[in-house]
C-alpha cells in the first residue's frame, strides 16, 4: 500500500533510552523508566497512582481482578466496542449487559443505562470512542444512585477531557492503550490509572503476580511473598522507555494529528454539506485529541465500495468494530434486545489512514479519490 492504515514511528530519543535501559542492568518491570513513565502520567493528569501494563486488555483484566468481579455480576458496557472490554469480565464469570450507542455518535447512549441496572449490576465501563467522552456527569450520578463502579476504557483517550478533566481520572479505574496505533505508542503497552485510594495497595500486588515485591523494593517490608491473586501485568522497562521517549514528545504529537484531523475534516465538509457522508459531531462537553478520523458512509455497500477504491488506489482505509452484542462468541448469552445503532456503526463507519508521518500532500490525494468515488456515484 503506497498510504498504509497505521504506521509506528519513532519520536526522537525511543532507541537512546532503550540503550540506556539495557545499560543499566534492569529491563525487567518496574525500573527507571516504568517509574518517569508513571510519574509523569500522574504530574501531567493527577492521576491518584498509575501502572503501566503490557496491554490496556491487561489494565482492564486488572480491574476485573480488583472489583473482585465473580459468577452472576453484571457489567454494563458498550456493544460498540473492541473484544477487550468485555473480555476481563467474562474471564471472571460476570454477565456482560450491552448497551446501545447514541444515534449521533458511537459512545454508549447514557440516556439507556438506568433502566439496564438490577440488583446484580456491579460496573458501569464507558468507552471514549475515538477519544471522545461519554457524557461522565451521567455516568457517574447512575454510580452513585446505585453504588456501581466505573471503570472508564480510556484505551483511545490519552490527553483527551471531559469538562477540563482528563480522560480516565473520572471514574474509579481508567485504562489506557499504547498498541502501535494509538497517539503514544510502545508497540504493544497499556496502563491502570487508579484513583480511589481504595484499590492502590492492592492494584500494586496484583500487578506483581500476587506478591508485596513493590512495597518491599521501597523498603517497607523487610521480605516479600505471596498475599493475594495476581498475574505478571507489568511491562519489561525496555518498553517503558520507548514509551517514555514518546511522552516527551506528546505534544508535538498531538499538535501533528491534530493537523491531520483538521486537513481532513476541512477537506471532507463538503462532501457531508451535500449528503454523500457523514462527520460525526463531537459533544461540546469533550475535547478531540485527534486519536482518529471516520466518516459514516450512507449505506453498508457504500463503505464497503469506498474501502475497495481506495484500495485499489493503495490506500488502506478499514472499518471498525463489530457489534458484540452480534458476535459468534456471544450468540448462548445474549439477549433479545436489538441495538440498531450500535449495528449501524459497524455497518457504516470507515477508518481513513491516520499516524504521525501521514503528510498534507498525502491526505489531500486521499480526500481526492474520496471526492472521485461520489463524482462517480452521482453521474
Ligand atoms: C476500546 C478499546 N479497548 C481496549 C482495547 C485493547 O487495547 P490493547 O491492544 O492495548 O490491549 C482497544 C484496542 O484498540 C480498544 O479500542
Amino acid at each position: 500500500m503506497k498510504i498504509p492504515f497505521n504506521k509506528p514511528y519513532l519520536s526522537g530519543n525511543e532507541l537512546q533510552y532503550i540503550r540506556r535501559a539495557v545499560e543499566s542492568g534492569h529491563i525487567s518491570g518496574n525500573g527507571t523508566y516504568t517509574k518517569k513513565c508513571q510519574s509523569y502520567f500522574e504530574e501531567r493528569w493527577g492521576f491518584q497512582k498509575c501502572l503501566l501494563t503490557t496491554s490496556c486488555t491487561d489494565a482492564l483484566e486488572m480491574c476485573a481482578l480488583l472489583l473482585d468481579i465473580k459468577l452472576g455480576d453484571e457489567v454494563i458496557m458498550p456493544s460498540y466496542t473492541f473484544v477487550s472490554t468485555a473480555l476481563a469480565f467474562v474471564r471472571q464469570g460476570a454477565k456482560i449487559v450491552f448497551v446501545d450507542s447514541r444515534s449521533d455518535h458511537p459512545n454508549m447512549d447514557e440516556d439507556l443505562l438506568e433502566e439496564l441496572i438490577t440488583s446484580k449490576t456491579k460496573a458501569i465501563v464507558p468507552v471514549h470512542y475515538a477519544g471522545a467522552a461519554c457524557d461522565m456527569d451521567k455516568i457517574m450520578a447512575l454510580a452513585d444512585k446505585y453504588n456501581l463502579y466505573v471503570v472508564e476504557d480510556a484505551a483511545q483517550a490519552i490527553d483527551s477531557y471531559y469538562k477540563g478533566k482528563p480522560l480516565g481520572s473520572i471514574g474509579h479505574l481508567g485504562c489506557f492503550s499504547f498498541h502501535e496505533t494509538k497517539n503514544i505508542q510502545s508497540g504493544e503497552g497499556g496502563m491502570l490509572a487508579i484513583n480511589d485510594e481504595r484499590f492502590v495497595k492492592r492494584a500494586e500486588i496484583i500487578w506483581e503476580k500476587g506478591t508485596n515485591r513493590a512495597e518491599f523494593f521501597r523498603g517497607e517490608v523487610n521480605k516479600y511473598g505471596w498475599v493475594d491473586i495476581g498475574s505478571s501485568f507489568l511491562p519489561s522497562d525496555i518498553i517503558a522507555a520507548f514509551l517514555y521517549a514518546q511522552l516527551e514528545n506528546l505534544d508535538d504529537i498531538q499538535a501533528k494529528r491534530k493537523a491531520i484531523w483538521n486537513t481532513y475534516y476541512e477537506g471532507l465538509k463538503p462532501l457531508a454539506d451535500q449528503g454523500f457522508v457523514k462527520i460525526a459531531d463531537i459533544p461540546d462537553y469533550t475535547t478531540n485529541n485527534a486519536h482518529l478520523f471516520y466518516l459514516l458512509c450512507n449505506n453498508p455497500e457504500d463503505r464497503d465500495e469506498l474501502i475497495g477504491h481506495l484500495k485499489s488506489n493503495e490506500m488502506h482505509a478499514v472499518f471498525h468494530y463489530l457489534s458484540l452484542q452480534e458476535s459468534e462468541y456471544y450468540e448462548k448469552f445474549r439477549d433479545k434486545r436489538k441495538l440498531p445503532h450500535s449495528v449501524m456503526f459497524s455497518d457504516h463507519l470507515l477508518r481513513l489512514p491516520f499516524y504521525y508521518e501521514l503528510s498534507e500532500d498525502q491526505i489531500i490525494d486521499i480526500i481526492k479519490h474520496i471526492q472521485d468515488f461520489y463524482a462517480n456515484q452521482a453521474k
